[in-house]
């Protein structure tokens, strides 16, 4: 049944541009197409191509609360230039009070296991609201990011969310994204500027040196083969 889905989502997309396959999606799932940025490089080219061609696909982002102020003013940019108002989803209060009041405000440092537990309170139990009611969630993943993201389909059924995963610019490199989003003239992250490729929360993301892992910023005091935050977990 849902390969079934997936294989005419492939057929009706085939030969077609990003834009056009996400016309193509938002057509076929009026109001049921979402797309989460991060605000990151690859995101912001997504962004674009829905806002600038008015497609029917409402983006959010998940707010962590350990972002960092570029990534807010990144937001603030975005919002501007296409005169729209990105959809903001927070950490339930009490949850994350609960955690940080209990464990610290930097408990994740300490083991895989409470990093995992920031991650859901702040990224995944947020993201699992937001894609309530979606048919079709479009994601800003690009193979040459990690190891796991290499073989990775562009249209996916996600078994977790009961949806089907998206994945526009999945075979782009990223000297492609970098092109379009400066070409086009399209606000970015400063940090990218500053050695930051993947960009996530403040106290788990840094700056790569050049021939390091795309990823290797992100969560780098642990295990290669820990690093998902679980937004995107099989
Ligand atoms: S993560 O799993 O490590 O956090 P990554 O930063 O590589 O993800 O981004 C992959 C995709 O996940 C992005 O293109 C975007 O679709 C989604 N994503 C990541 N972080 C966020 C966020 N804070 N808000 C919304 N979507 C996000
Ligand atoms: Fe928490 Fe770090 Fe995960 Fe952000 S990336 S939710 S701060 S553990």
């Amino acid at each position: 049944m849902n390969e079934s889905i997936i294989s005419s989502l492939n057929a009706a997309i085939e030969g077609k541009s990003e834009a056009e396959s996400l016309a193509v999606l938002a057509d076929l799932f009026p109001g049921e197409v979402v797309f989460s940025t991060s605000l990151g490089y690859e995101d912001q080219v997504i962004s674009d191509l829905i806002l600038k061609n008015n497609l029917n696909i409402s983006i959010f982002t998940l707010d962590t609360g350990r972002l960092f102020a570029e990534t807010y003013m990144t937001l603030q940019k975005t919002n501007n230039r296409y005169d729209t108002k990105i959809k903001v989803y927070y950490p339930q209060t009490a949850a994350a009070e609960q955690l940080v009041s209990t464990k610290g405000p930097l408990s994740f440092y300490e083991s895989v296991e409470n990093r995992k537990e920031c991650c859901f309170i702040r990224k995944v139990e947020p993201l699992n609201r937001a894609l309530k009611g979606a048919k079709i969630w479009v994601t800003g993943i690009r193979a040459e990011q990690s190891g796991n993201r290499h073989d990775m389909p562009q249209l996916e059924w996600d078994e977790a969310h009961q949806l089907v995963k998206f994945h526009p610019i999945l075979k782009w490199r990223f000297e492609e994204v970098k092109q379009y989003v400066k070409s086009q003239g399209i606000p970015y992250n400063p940090l990218h500027d500053r050695g930051f490729v993947s960009i996530g929360c403040a106290p788990c993301t840094r700056a790569i040196q050049e021939g390091e892992d795309f990823r290797a910023g992100r969560w780098w005091w642990e295990d290669e083969s820990k690093k998902e935050c679980g937004l995107h977990a099989k």
